[in-house]
């Protein structure tokens, strides 16, 4: 189904559904600022809280949210890694669960200098999946950093509406700043820029036709509010920015069987396509080793990235296909000349209008333990 069958369709339905079916539909997305607090199973002081809360933030694949935090005593935690929310089927080494739950020891320790803590890290885990990932205990310094919280609180994945204006090189020295080792950039239009679109489109539809890839992602997809409400995780219709007519179609007709039907998965795709087609450049973030240190400090880089971007006016995506599916995952990183381990693949683009932050999180007591 192209996408203006798809609006005839659904604004053919919404006429259908009438006044009063469409009052007693799904009218609105439910996003993260219509999260209510929830009772406190023990008490978290106020501060623990925030900075718990500001650690989640963190981005992560399909928006699992793969961390939780065992309370040992105030101010002494372990970050966990929680395998209930693992994507066996396009992570199944638990690589993007670890850079994920990078970003949030990043968050975790930037909320908690801004408050005027310390903090003292111990790396626990020896694999992947070893479940005490590391321990933090926080000190009270009294010396605030100034960090600004507000670019955690908004920072978000943007994926539309991409400006096709190639990325300034102020801006990138800025981006890149203490972060060059790491970080290779490949301007818009190089060939390296064109081989990343290609390879991201083929990876794509390597992964829609994956039976497996599809079903796990079904799992993720809150479609209606409801659900939304009711997991606080996942990928919503505010968050995958399906917005006006087709949103509402969305949120009251799509089921988790639309998201394995044929029509679903080529949508996905020429979605993929049109999406490298606006881009700024690719920024990729590589590393020496895969080590269980090596993927949190990468996590952690990347974060650090996402939290710089939005005072430029620069959209960042995550597109992780390439690095997920067999042949690309082999053969990207010698195609490009990059050594090392790629970690992550960004589009990266300037917005007009940089969009309010919509994906959920859990509640701080739904993780801690
Ligand atoms: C390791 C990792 C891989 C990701 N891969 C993709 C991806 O392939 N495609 C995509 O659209 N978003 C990807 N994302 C972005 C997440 O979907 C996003 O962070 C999550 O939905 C929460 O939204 P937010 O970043 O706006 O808070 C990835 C994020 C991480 C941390």
């Amino acid at each position: 189904m192209n996408r203006a069958t798809f609006l005839k369709i659904a604004g053919g339905t919404l006429l259908a559904a009438g006044g009063a079916g469409y009052l007693l539909s799904d009218r609105k997305n439910f996003v993260r600022t219509d999260i209510r607090a929830v009772a406190t199973k023990f008490p978290l002081l106020p501060d623990e809280r925030e900075i718990l809360y500001m650690a989640s933030l963190a981005p992560s694949g399909h928006n699992t949210q793969p961390w939780f935090v065992k309370y040992l005593e105030p101010y002494h935690w372990i970050i966990g890694n929680d395998r209930s929310k693992w994507l066996p089927a396009v992570d199944p080494t638990q690589r993007e669960t670890l850079l994920s739950i990078g970003a949030f020891v990043q968050n975790l320790e930037l909320a908690a200098n801004t408050l005027g803590y310390s903090c003292a890290f111990e790396l626990l885990a020896q694999t992947n999946q070893d479940e005490n990932v590391v321990s933090v205990r926080l000190k009270k310094t009294g010396s605030a950093p100034r960090f600004d919280l507000n670019e955690i609180k908004l920072r978000r994945t943007v994926r539309s509406h991409f400006s096709d204006i190639p990325l300034r090189k102020a801006d990138l020295d800025f981006l890149l700043e203490n972060e060059r080792d790491c970080f290779v950039f490949f301007e818009k239009n190089s060939p390296e820029h064109k081989l990343l679109n290609e390879q991201t489109i083929e990876a794509n539809q390597t992964q829609a036709d994956r039976n497996d890839a599809q079903t796990e992602l079904s799992e993720w997809m809150r479609f209606s509010s409801r659900d939304a409400e009711k997991y606080c995780d996942g990928l919503t219709v505010a968050s995958m920015e399906i917005e006006g007519v087709a949103g509402w179609f969305v949120r009251n007709f799509y089921k988790k069987s639309n998201v394995t039907a044929p029509g679903f998965r080529k949508q996905g795709v020429d979605i993929v396509k049109k999406q490298v087609a606006q881009s700024g450049g690719w920024m990729l973030i590589a590393s020496k080793g895969n080590t269980v240190a090596t993927l949190l400090e990468t996590g952690r880089r990347m974060q650090r990235l996402f939290l710089k971007i939005r005072q430029k006016n620069i959209a960042l995506h995550p597109m992780t296909q390439i690095l997920e599916e067999p042949p690309f995952n082999q053969n990207i990183a010698p195609s490009l000349g990059v050594t090392g381990n790629i970690q992550f693949i960004l589009r990266m683009g300037y917005l007009d209008k940089y969009p309010a932050p919509v994906s959920l999180r859990r509640p701080v007591e739904w993780f801690v333990r």
